[in-house]
């Protein structure tokens, strides 16, 4: 398997279509709500931002899903802020992708 530029593992021949999907919505995601920007571009974190990068994926979902709903408090208000335009769906996806990086 050749390793591809974005840091995921080239699954184009084993992957069933949507996932690969996600994964570049995910992407797209990411970018727009600048996750990359507070959590760093290889999601590493930095200082009083987590890392995010191979976390499991279900944890990832709820954090993000407790960021929404309000049952997980963070330390300040920034994830609260972030999460508030995003669907259920886009943490989903972004929990796959992020769950994938390495
Ligand atoms: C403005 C800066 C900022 C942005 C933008 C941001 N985050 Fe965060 N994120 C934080 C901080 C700070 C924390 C730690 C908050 C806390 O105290 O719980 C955090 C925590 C998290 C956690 C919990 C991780 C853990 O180990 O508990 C997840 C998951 C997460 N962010 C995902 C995202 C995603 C996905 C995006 C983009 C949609 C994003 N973040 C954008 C600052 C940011």
């Amino acid at each position: 398997m050749r390793p591809t530029p974005n840091g995921l593992d080239s699954c184009t021949n084993c992957c069933p279509r949507p996932l690969l999907i996600s994964a570049e919505k995910a992407r797209a995601l990411s970018q727009q709500h600048r996750c990359n920007f507070c959590h760093q571009a290889n999601y590493a974190g930095q200082e009083n931002v987590p890392r995010l990068a191979g976390q499991r994926e279900d944890y990832l979902l709820k954090a993000l899903r407790g960021y929404k709903d309000n049952s997980r408090r963070g330390y300040d208000a920034q994830m609260s802020e972030v999460v508030y335009p995003l669907k259920d769906e886009d943490f989903v996806d972004l929990a796959y992708f992020l769950a994938r990086m390495k």
